[in-house]
């Protein structure tokens, strides 16, 4: 071994403890500080079941990282433990994994099958028949059902809202069982989508996360540092100031918890045994730059050139661009890449998104007469914007094109 490559990280320290995967967001922590009144109320809601009878349907709206997650899944552990007299049955399905009426269908369905022979086929089966074998399945157990349906939201924007108006009436044509819903989501926006009848079915009862303030943050971090680290390993400040900065954003847990995580695996690869502000400081900025990396990866290709083109023109010395000038630069791109380009008016929408996703800025100008036009600039650092954009086989070509400077008097 000596001298092998390895040899330093096998017996490096870590700071963690053993089991790292609590600042995790799968891990689900004993209790759930200052989210008692959310798990009391949908405990006194999910409790009916066990006494036989259907709860009402549950929505629950939040932000991201505000716990209706883990809440959810809290309350599910607890409600199996207390069903003693075997009456009820709890599902949770991710319907950001699960998002087809078929494949809720099914997953639902097979939960009451133990014979793997008579399961229901990944694929094979109309909607309606798969539908039609549920219903009877969940019947013959004669059982109240709990459905939680995580990322509600996904699925109804994916396959529109059938799969819901079946399941919030299904209860019409089931003569021993009962079902009732949990419906989660980020987006409040997505019940605009819903028929009218199946929107009220849902929502029964609606809940309403708030997001968690600076000090929830810190109470929060604080029992998770408790099990992810030795006494001593966080500086003072340290807490406080992840909780500052994730409560300055939206009141998010999971960034709080990533910020510590992130804070964490700097000092390890560090070598050193402590958690400092400074080390919060550089967690925060390589978070930001994931952000950023992922969004633009995950771009289509025009919108991919009309960004390289803007930050083409900000390297020659021009910061500040009109809608036009940011046309006429990734037309030049296109044609460079052998590509037809768009047209301005869809580029202008384009323009519009990468301003939305926060990677360029681009604010409304009047100049005399009524006339209008945009003032765009890239806000993002553009070397590594360049870098993830020259992995990309269309632009690679692209990366030292100096586009050509035209003087526009507007
Ligand atoms: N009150 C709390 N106490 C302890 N940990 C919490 C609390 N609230 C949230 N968390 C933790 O924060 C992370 C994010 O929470 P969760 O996944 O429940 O958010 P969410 O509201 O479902 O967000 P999204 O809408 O993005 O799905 C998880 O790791 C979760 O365990
Ligand atoms: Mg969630």
């Amino acid at each position: 071994m000596e001298g092998n490559i390895f040899q330093p990280y096998l017996h490096a320290e870590s700071i963690f403890r053993e089991n790292r995967d609590v600042l995790r967001p799968s891990y689900i922590p004993d209790s759930l500080p200052h989210r008692e009144r959310q798990i009391n109320q949908l405990a006194s809601v999910l409790a009916t079941a066990l006494r036989g009878a259907a709860p009402s349907n549950v929505m629950i709206f939040g932000k991201t990282g505000t716990g209706k997650t883990a809440v959810v899944k809290y309350v599910g552990h607890e409600f199996r433990r207390a069903d003693i007299e075997d009456r009820v049955e709890y599902f949770y399905i991710n319907c950001e994994i699960v998002d087809t009426p078929y494949g809720v269908f099914q997953n639902v369905g097979n939960r009451f099958i133990q014979d793997f022979d008579e399961r229901i086929p990944f694929t094979g089966l109309s909607t309606e028949r798969v539908y039609n074998l549920l219903r009877r399945k969940i019947d013959d157990a004669a059982r109240v059902v709990v459905i939680a349906l995580d990322e509600i939201d996904k699925l109804v924007y994916k396959s529109g809202d059938d799969v819901l108006y079946h399941l919030t009436k299904i209860n019409d044509d089931l003569h021993q069982a009962k079902v009732s819903l949990i419906g989660i989501s980020n987006d409040l926006k997505f019940t605009e989508f819903l028929d009218p009848r199946v929107k009220s079915r849902l929502s029964d009862e609606k809940m309403v996360f708030p997001p968690y303030n600076a000090k929830e943050l810190g109470d929060i971090l604080e029992q998770r540092a408790q099990l992810a680290f030795d006494p001593g390993v966080i500086e003072e400040g340290v807490i406080p100031l992840i909780a500052a900065l994730a409560a300055q954003e939206h009141g998010d847990a999971r960034r709080a918890l990533d910020l510590l995580r992130v804070s964490g695996e700097l000092a390890d690869r560090k070598g050193r045994n402590h958690i400092t502000e400074v080390m919060v400081q550089r967690a925060k900025n390589k978070l930001e730059l994931d952000l950023v990396i992922e969004a633009v990866r995950s771009l289509p290709t025009h919108s991919k050139l009309i960004l390289l083109g803007i930050i083409l023109q900000q390297e020659v010395g021009i910061a500040k661009l009109t809608t036009g000038e940011v046309y006429d630069t990734y037309s030049q791109l296109c044609r460079r890449a052998g590509l037809g380009p768009l047209t301005q008016r869809r580029v202008t929408d384009l323009i519009s998104e990468l301003d939305m996703l926060g990677l360029i800025n681009a604010k409304v100008k009047s100049f005399g007469r009524g006339g209008r036009t945009k003032e765009i600039q890239s806000s993002v650092s553009a070397p590594d914007v360049k870098r993830i954009l020259n992995r990309d086989e269309v632009l690679r070509e692209l990366r030292s094109y100096r586009p050509k400077v035209q003087t526009t008097l507007i």
